[in-house]
């Protein structure tokens, strides 16, 4: 089993070798030009994954919305994956959430409007499926199990079910605009996860994240008034995803 992680906010601050055995680095050549650099991790428990920081490996180099998503995903089935985590930093939007928290989404709400969301551009002959929705989410419920896992054995408040939605940005939220996607259920918001979920599921590989609460969203800054983009989320970032690949695959799904 090859597994991918893409990691987001403060990503480009982790040292990898700190967490993991640092191999190979490559930038893959696709159809949608070149992706961002993947480097081959062997964590020191055990298991092995191909790591990409999302956002660049030298401070912010691109923001969500310039993330070459198509190129990065068909990189990722190249090098093999058959499971792809990730992580993200989000805003937390519904009541009971707090900043240094994780959230294991179960559903995606998506308010992005610029963004190429997928690979089946001019119908046939398409490289992929288009995607069907069996399950509801484009969510693996094997995968969110074992990161649920990961977070209780590492001992992090993790919330295992809930909507991100996903925004345009670089711009944050205004606060109707928080409102109304808490009233259509969401529980965080980022700006992140579309399309590279949609991207995943038209390749047919199994895609998981790992929120973690970087502050409140717009309007919700009385609940907690903390904001928290430093190293520390990408370190937790990794050390879970790492943690996950040890994690059986039977792990009960939630
Ligand atoms: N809004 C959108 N994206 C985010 C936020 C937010 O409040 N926090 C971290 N990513």
């Amino acid at each position: 089993m090859t597994t991918v992680i893409f990691g987001g906010t403060a990503a480009y601050h982790l040292k990898l070798a700190d967490h993991a055995i640092v191999g190979e680095r490559r930038v893959m050549d696709t159809p949608y030009g070149d992706s961002a650099p993947f480097v081959h991790l062997t964590a020191f428990s055990g298991g092995s994954a191909w790591f990409s920081s999302r956002h660049g490996e030298d401070g912010l180099q691109r923001t969500a919305a310039f993330v070459n998503h198509r190129a990065n995903l068909w990189a990722a089935r190249a090098l093999g994956a058959s499971a792809i985590y990730s992580w993200n930093g989000v805003g937390a939007i519904a009541a009971g959430l707090s900043v240094g928290q994780m959230v294991v989404p179960d559903d995606l709400l998506d308010m992005t409007r610029a963004r190429v969301g997928s690979f089946v551009e001019n119908g046939s002959p398409s490289p992929v499926e288009v995607v069907d929705m069996p399950a509801g989410s484009p969510f693996d419920s094997g995968l969110r199990a074992r990161l649920n896992a990961a977070c209780a054995a590492m001992g992090f408040v993790c919330a295992s079910h809930g909507t991100y939605v996903c925004t345009e940005g670089p711009r944050l939220e205004s606060a109707a605009e928080i409102a109304m996607y808490g009233w259509g259920g969401a529980a965080v918001v980022g700006m992140t996860l579309s399309p590279e979920v949609w991207l995943a599921a038209e390749l047919g590989i199994p895609y998981a994240s790992l929120c973690i609460i970087t502050n409140m969203a717009t309007g919700r800054w009385h609940l907690d008034s903390r904001r928290d983009f430093g190293p520390g989320v990408g370190v937790k970032g990794l050390q879970v995803t790492l943690a996950a690949l040890n994690i059986p695959p039977e792990t009960e799904a939630n």
